[in-house]
């Protein structure tokens, strides 16, 4: 069991990619809080966890506000203790050509991604430096060092996660944070959703065809790079943006 005793907090975990890690983190050893604002999700989590032998809770939390967020971290402590993993997953999107896109579209995707990440960053990462260990795991994208056509939003709230990766790699290094970012791609209902919308298909598909694999990966696919980077396994490595992607990078 390679997260044996640790805590860790999983944003976006009702479904998806964020599940995924939640499943797969109690499967090491790690005690997991399920973070979400889809209740029923979240719950459904935690009983796959509980029914598989794993310790999990739910807190239902809206990243992009503060005082929630700093509510739900008190929560995780006192249910678990101080918290070691956070994996900052919880995502949007609102598509929209950039000059057709509303204040509202931008905003929201940016309150989520950005500012979600990093409330939850500094409501961890006193405990981490105090106890001199702790694992931060942002989930981007590669539309951030790509762009995507009909996400400027995305585009730039993925890409600032990947600046705040490397700053708080640098900053935190010294306390024996590792700050890594992961660039996953997997069938959720987020991709569903773009996929499934007219506007974007045809653009979509192309890419499906360029595709070195020429298929779309399960979350199952994408976790144990998550795994790795919450582990003993990656203690000499920070700073760095890992793509699981099936190497669709390639090809851009
Ligand atoms: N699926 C992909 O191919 C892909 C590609 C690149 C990046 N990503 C990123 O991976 C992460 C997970 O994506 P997914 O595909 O599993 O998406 P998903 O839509 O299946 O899951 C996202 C989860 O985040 C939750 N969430 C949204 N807003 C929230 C908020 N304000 N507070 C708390 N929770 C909130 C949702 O309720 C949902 O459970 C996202 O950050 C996404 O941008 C996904």
């Amino acid at each position: 069991m390679r997260l044996k005793n640790r805590v860790a907090v999983i944003t976006g975990a009702s479904q998806g990619i964020g599940r995924c890690i939640a499943q797969r983190y109690a499967e090491e050893g790690a005690a997991v809080a399920v973070i979400d604002v889809n209740v029923s999700g979240g719950e459904e989590t935690v009983a796959l966890i509980q029914a598989a032998g794993g310790r999990a809770t739910f807190v239902r939390c809206d990243i992009s506000k503060r005082e929630e967020v700093n509510a739900a971290a008190a929560q995780v402590k006192s249910v678990f203790g101080p918290i070691d993993i956070l994996v900052n997953n919880a995502g949007i999107t609102r598509p929209a050509m950039l000059h057709k896109m509303t204040d509202a579209e931008w905003s929201q995707v940016i309150d989520v991604h950005m500012n979600g990440s990093f409330y939850w960053l500094q409501a961890v990462v006193h405990d981490m430096i105090e106890r001199k260990w702790g694992r931060i795991i942002f989930v981007s994208s590669s539309t951030a060092q790509n762009g995507s056509i009909g996400q400027i939003n995305y585009a730039a709230a993925k890409s600032a996660m990947l600046g705040m990766t490397r700053t708080a790699a640098r900053e935190l290094g010294k306390h024996n944070i590792l700050v890594n970012a992961v660039a996953p791609a997997a069938a959720t209902e987020m991709t569903k959703t773009i996929m499934n919308d007219p506007k974007f298909a045809e653009q979509q598909a192309a890419a499906l065809k360029q595709h070195p694999l020429r298929r779309s990966a399960e979350p199952d696919e994408i976790a144990p790079t998550f795994i790795y980077l919450a582990s003993e396994e990656s203690s000499y490595m920070t700073g760095q943006v890992l793509s699981v992607d099936g190497g669709s990078m390639l090809v851009r």
